[in-house]
């Protein structure tokens, strides 16, 4: 039985591969962090919680990561653990830096002196490219990185210092660069579960208004689950590689809404009201990911549209505000 290490297990990512894991016979272990209402750390991992192994961790308690290494020996470390909210990014720079680019050494350079021969993941991201875009409006592998937030900027550390250890000391380090992905497991301030949740609670009666930052920044948006796959795929690959998870689509915040208010019978034009507490102090307007070399080598897709998502979200959340909670 192979053993798989996941930090950040309890978060949408995490919940979904320790999920997809165990589907493949996997032991799976996980970090989670300390926080004084410890039901909030757990509710996306009740599907799971009686067959995986949870530890309190953090990437910054060094030791706490070395003592977890010693005793699971992983087979393949998955780092999923990140101060994940760019806009927040702005707000709490150091703490995102010390997380999303020391946490990677941190963890990489214990894996180094205690598994070395471990299969090592790194939750690349889509914001490092920034203001990047190829002349055929995609980024792919090769495009430049020019990061517009700390968070960006932490994630490209995180990126270069992988592809240093697995350079330097041969290590099978991989960069899955993933472009934006969710489901009804996501924080609630990211932009589309902010707008599904919302627009559930105006068709419900339960609010009238819903306040955006900017509506006309394009994202490439996919589906947890089908991203978890691919986390999978890539560190299980013969050769240690980056490759970029995308769906190759892009839409803006502004079709978005469009999307989940139709659904709902709405109209989110008399309902969406722009407030620039929500506009960044630098922004990345386009994001569209070109993910041919995964599709090639992986033989990977995703299983998702674009409008299914959206709509899986929206069952979710009017579900809940129905009183018929349930975990997807
Ligand atoms: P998420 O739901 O925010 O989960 C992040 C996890 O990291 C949470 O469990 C969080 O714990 C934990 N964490 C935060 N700081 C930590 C620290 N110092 N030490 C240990 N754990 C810490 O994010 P996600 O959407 O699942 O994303 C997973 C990873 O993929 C992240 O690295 C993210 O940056 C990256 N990524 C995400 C996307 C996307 O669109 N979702 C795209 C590209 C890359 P708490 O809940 O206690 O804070
Ligand atoms: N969160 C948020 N809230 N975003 C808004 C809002 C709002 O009220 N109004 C407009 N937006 C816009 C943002 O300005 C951004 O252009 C877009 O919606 C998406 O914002 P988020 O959903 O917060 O995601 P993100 O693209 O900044 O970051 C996510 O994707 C990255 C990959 O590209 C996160 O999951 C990152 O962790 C991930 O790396």
């Amino acid at each position: 039985m192979k053993k798989a290490f996941i930090t950040g297990i309890n978060g949408q990512d995490g919940s979904y591969l320790a999920e997809h894991l165990l589907n493949l016979g996997y032991d799976v272990h996980g970090t989670i962090r300390r926080n004084s209402v410890p039901e909030n750390q757990s509710y996306r991992l009740g599907k799971v919680e009686s067959n995986i192994h949870t530890y309190y961790a953090d990437l910054l308690d060094q030791t706490s990561i070395e003592k977890l290494l010693m005793q699971i020996k992983p087979d393949e470390v998955y780092n999923l653990a990140a101060q994940s909210h760019v806009r927040i990014s702005f707000d709490i720079p150091q703490f995102t830096v010390q997380t999303n680019a020391i946490g990677v050494i941190n963890l990489i350079d214990a894996c180094r002196r205690i598994v070395p021969d471990v299969k090592f993941y790194q939750a690349s991201s889509s914001e490092m490219f920034g203001l990047s875009v190829e002349s055929d409006a995609f980024q792919r592998e090769s495009t430049i990185m020019n990061p517009t937030s700390p968070y960006g900027c932490a994630k490209v550390f995180g990126y270069n210092i992988v592809r240093h250890y697995r350079r330097a000391y041969n290590m099978h380090a991989c960069n899955g660069i993933l472009f934006n992905h969710e489901s009804p497991r996501r924080g609630s301030n990211f932009v589309t579960n902010k707008v599904v949740k919302e627009a559930c609670r105006i068709k419900l009666g339960l609010e009238d208004r819903l306040e955006l930052g900017n509506m006309d920044s394009y994202r490439d948006w996919g589906h947890s689950k089908d991203y978890v796959k691919a986390m999978h795929l890539i560190v299980n690959h013969s050769e240690a590689e980056d490759f970029i998870v995308s769906t190759m689509e892009t839409h803006s915040v502004r079709e978005m809404c469009d999307v989940v208010f139709k659904y709902l019978g709405l109209d989110y034009r008399d309902y969406v009201h722009q407030n620039p507490i929500f506009l960044r102090p630098e922004e990345l307007p386009y994001l569209r990911g070109d993910s041919s070399k995964a599709r090639k080598l992986l033989n990977w897709k995703p299983e998702y549209t674009f409008e299914q998502l959206m709509y899986e979200m929206c069952d979710h959340w009017m579900d809940v505000f129905q009183g018929k909670e349930s975990l997807r």
